[in-house]
């Protein structure tokens, strides 16, 4: 049996993001949970951002952003970000966040986070209060010490990571599991012989 409710913004889990746009003098960071990867060949993400909060002005007006990715060790700071706005609060002297400069882009990154990926603003669209915008990836950085590989972006400890899961809908916030298969790989056990 299924329980049905019609048109409801819900989706779990999703990573909780901390989206930086300014300079590394004039920042801003704004908790986003709408993010996905959206093609390959160029790397490109996309975020939403509600047009009413300052922040979807400021990526509009600078064209670039970073996106860093949180882990349970800064749920509180995360949180924290997402309820209040750089129109009034200067969130990385609130936080503690320590701002590390860009290769290519004005805006910084967020040393706490594990994951950073610098974006260039490459397009956007307006669906009903929200901002998408699509950010084309120019450079990664990871915390060296949780890769097993320096050359493999890949070779990253789950664990080490520890990202931060949000729950869209419950409104929680949950800690990564178990690893229970490798992917491409397990369904095969499904092929017929
Ligand atoms: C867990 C969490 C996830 C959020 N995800 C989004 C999101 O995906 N898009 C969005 O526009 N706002 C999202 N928000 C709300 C913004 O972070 C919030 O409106 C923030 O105060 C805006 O900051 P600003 O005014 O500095 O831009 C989220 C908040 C929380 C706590």
């Amino acid at each position: 049996m299924k329980t049905q409710f019609g048109p409801q913004k819900i989706l779990f889990p999703m990573p909780v993001s901390l989206v930086v746009t300014g300079t590394i003098d004039k920042a801003n960071i704004v908790t986003i949970a709408w993010v996905s990867l959206l093609t390959s060949k160029p790397p490109t993400l996309g975020i939403s951002v509600g047009t009413r909060g300052f922040s979807g002005k400021e990526i509009l007006k600078n064209g670039h952003f970073t996106v860093n990715i949180a882990s349970a060790d800064i749920m509180v700071e995360a949180d924290f970000c997402g309820i209040t706005s750089g129109k009034n609060v200067d969130k990385f002297e609130a936080t503690g966040f320590t701002k590390l400069p860009s290769k290519h882009i004005d805006s910084p990154i967020i040393k706490e986070c594990p994951l950073n990926i610098e974006c260039k603003l490459t397009g956007s669209t307006i669906v009903g209060q929200t901002n998408h915008f699509i950010g084309e990836i120019l450079q990664v950085h990871m915390d060296t010490d949780k890769l097993k590989d320096i050359s493999d972006p890949g070779s990253y400890i789950p664990e080490a990571m520890n990202p931060l899961i949000y729950m869209g809908g419950a409104r929680e916030y949950r800690r990564l599991g178990d690893k229970i298969g490798d992917a491409y790989s397990i369904g095969k056990s499904l092929n017929k012989k």
